[in-house]
């Protein structure tokens, strides 16, 4: 080990002290007086004393806020806890709902629910995860189990404390997040970008969440990200306070940034005042915001209430009405999705609403279009509300006379793009192309499908590399793009497409074949199997070779799946082309996919309780029930509901009720929640 002369040590906490004032003046005083190439000069000297004595670490040193080399990619990383969602409300009917939902879910029948009501606001969430109070890693959302480890660029944003402040922190506390850019910094920045002649970013919250992803932690750390925390995820060893408004103030002492207008209310009249009132002053904010959020402010409560497949039962999300504005209808065109719908969509003359340009906007179907009676050079009135595609509300029809309106555009009897027959059965409201995988825009929405992010993740496969790939004929299925390393010097050949594109595109299609048998089944993109009656079908099945066997009778015997959609899947399978595609990539090598025994790979092949059935009873002080099931799920066991002679245990908690003493009758183990904890580690 090297000793640092005297010198050097002084020179090491100079150079500290420096980088961290002009990272103050960079992001905070707005007042740079250092060019990037100065700072980059004292930085890259401040890293290699750092690097040279690393007895003199200290977590708190600027160096950790930006890595030092961009990442090849960015790592999976699961959450303690699930990332929820919340459930929405439009009108002040809503709330009373919802408020009487709580009281009914705590068994209340007098006095009034405290909410900590605050913000929603609209940005990208974030799980940072401290342990024994220092940064330990951060993670985006993904599908709400599994995120993309962001670290790196958390560590950038000026305002994240690397630290906990005070002391007697938790050992792991997972700490929830809404990273964004304030209003103010994010017109600035655009200017800018306008100035140097780069591309402009379209809204605050698509420009936090391009800053997020970028492999380079440098380009994050020169955009201007905040954040503000609102609640918690995993905690493990620690005791918090009893209420959500006192853990946020809790946060602000460990140095977290919290929201200034976060407030107490009581009943469902306090929220509809602080509705209101948030309404009224939404545009003098800093910040961009979409609705409020209520949260039932007793933790105990909340445990009490528990949730709703992904969405909490104590809290909601109250939007702010969507947002309209009038434009014209410049032509309309239709497009085929993937299972064959056709959609028509109207291309717009481009106009800002709620901060974003729409450009186009959807009309659904064609019943539905002429209904609303929209045709091309139509001005017509568009709405937005919050992630929603944007959509045709209504026409305005002014003084010209109706005769010079152009005609209403008719559903075709062919596909526009491939020329098969049109079918449209009388009970659908939605007309839709018969070609298939013949057709080449359901083949291009099929592979587009299956590369994205919640079904197969192959990063970086999007809808141009996808039409590029098809143009080239080197895909025409998703099957092929497992054959695609053999054509590699072609795929070098094509336009925009460079050497390391390529090898990138090959790495992560390599990468897809470690993915589940439930993503695989979702990205299959069969008709009305979303994620979660893929994960039921995957469970229930087994393997892919079983399922395909599956007649619609056996098909309706899986959990969510009822006559319709066993009908789709048995067509999809029955399907040869289909079925062509499937065995194709049942021959792939070494994927995870075929089988659901592989799945066990996510915990690290740990399943000590593979083929064990658990049934959870009563309330957990640790956990939510939720969260004990998918903990036990992750390490290979059924959840049921219902206490049977094939259940192994029964899990517990406080007043347990009626499965207790059915599972004494059957003779069933029972384990208290010391047992539970001891199982699940
Ligand atoms: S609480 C279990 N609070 O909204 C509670 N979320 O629709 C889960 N969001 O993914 C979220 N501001 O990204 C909560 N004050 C706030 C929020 C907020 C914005 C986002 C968050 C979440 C989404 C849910």
């Amino acid at each position: 080990m090297t000793t640092p002369t005297p010198e050097e040590h002084e020179r090491l906490h100079h150079l500290r002290r420096v980088v961290r004032e002009h990272n103050d003046r960079y992001h905070r005083q707005d007042d740079p007086i250092l060019s990037d190439q100065e700072f980059d000069h004292l930085f890259q000297e401040l890293l290699r004393l750092e690097e040279t004595f690393p007895e003199l670490q200290d977590p708190d040193s600027p160096i950790h806020r930006v890595g030092a080399k961009p990442l090849a990619e960015f790592a999976k990383r699961y959450h303690g806890k699930p990332m929820l969602s919340l459930s929405n409300r439009f009108s002040s009917g809503d709330v009373h709902d919802f408020d009487r939902q709580v009281r009914e879910g705590l068994g209340m029948t007098t006095g009034q629910v405290d909410y900590l009501a605050e913000p929603k606001l609209d940005g990208l969430a974030i799980n940072l995860t401290y342990k024994n109070g220092t940064l330990h890693t951060a993670a985006t959302r993904g599908d709400g189990t599994v995120g993309e480890d962001v670290t790196l660029q958390i560590r950038t944003i000026p305002v994240v404390p690397l630290t906990l402040h005070g002391g007697d922190h938790p050992g792991i506390v997972e700490i929830r997040a809404e990273v964004f850019i304030p209003v103010a910094a994010f017109a600035k920045l655009n200017a800018q970008l306008h100035r140097l002649g780069e591309k402009t970013l379209v809204n605050p919250r698509n420009a936090a969440a391009g800053a997020i992803r970028q492999l380079d932690p440098k380009i994050t750390a020169r955009r201007p990200l905040t954040l503000f925390c609102y609640g918690l995820g995993l905690v493990e060893g620690g005791h918090l306070p009893p209420t959500q408004g006192e853990i946020l103030t809790l946060f602000a002492q460990w140095g977290l940034p919290v929201c200034p207008e976060r407030t107490i209310v009581s009943g469902p009249e306090g929220c509809l005042n602080y509705f209101n009132y948030l309404s009224s002053m939404r545009h003098d904010l800093p910040y961009e915001i979409d609705g409020v959020v209520y949260k039932v402010n007793r933790i105990s409560w909340q445990e009490q209430l528990g949730f709703r497949h992904r969405d909490p039962r104590w809290a909601t999300a109250h939007k702010f009405p969507a947002q309209e504005v009038s434009t014209r209808v410049i032509a309309i065109d239709i497009q085929v999705g993937r299972t064959g719908a056709l959609t028509p969509v109207a291309r717009l003359n481009p106009v800002h609403v709620g901060g974003v340009e729409v450009t186009n906007a959807t009309l659904h179907n064609f019943e539905e279009m002429a209904r609303k009676d929209v045709r091309p050079g139509d001005t017509v009135v568009i709405r937005r509300a919050g992630d929603v595609i944007p959509e045709v509300v209504r026409v305005i029809l002014d003084d010209a006379s109706p005769q010079l309106r152009q005609p209403l555009i008719l559903c075709p009897s062919h596909c526009p793009s491939c020329g098969a027959e049109v079918v449209k059965p009388d009970q659908e409201t939605v007309a839709r192309c018969s070609g298939g995988l013949s057709c080449p825009e359901q083949r291009r929405e099929a592979i587009k499908h299956f590369a994205s992010r919640r079904a197969m993740d192959i990063d970086g496969l999007g809808e141009k590399l996808c039409e590029l790939l098809l143009q080239s004929q080197l895909v025409t299925t998703v099957a092929d793009l497992y054959a695609l390393h053999r054509h590699r010097p072609h795929l070098e050949k094509l336009e925009r497409l460079g050497e390391k594109s390529v090898s990138n595109l090959l790495h992560a299609i390599d990468q897809s074949r470690g993915r589940t048998l439930e993503r695989f089944l979702f990205a299959l993109g069969i008709r009305d199997v979303g994620e979660r009656t893929a994960t039921s079908l995957a469970r229930h099945f087994g393997n892919l070779e079983t399922l395909m066997a599956a007649d619609p009778d056996a098909l309706q015997g899986v959990a969510d799946v009822g006559p319709i959609v066993a009908r789709h899947v048995y067509d999809f399978f029955s399907s040869p082309q289909h079925r062509a595609i499937v065995q194709q990539l049942l021959a792939v090598p070494d994927t995870q996919w075929t089988t659901m025994a592989m799945d066990a790979n996510r915990e690290g092949n740990r399943q000590p309780l593979a083929n064990k059935t658990v049934v959870i009873t009563g309330t957990l002080a640790s956990m939510s029930r939720q969260e004990a099931k998918i903990r036990l799920e992750r390490l290979g066991a059924k959840v049921s509901g219902s206490v049977a002679q094939k259940t192994h245990f029964l899990v517990a908690g406080d007043q347990p009720g009626s499965k207790l003493q059915k599972a004494k009758a059957l003779g069933i183990t029972i384990l208290n929640e010391e047992e539970l904890l001891r199982l699940l580690s």
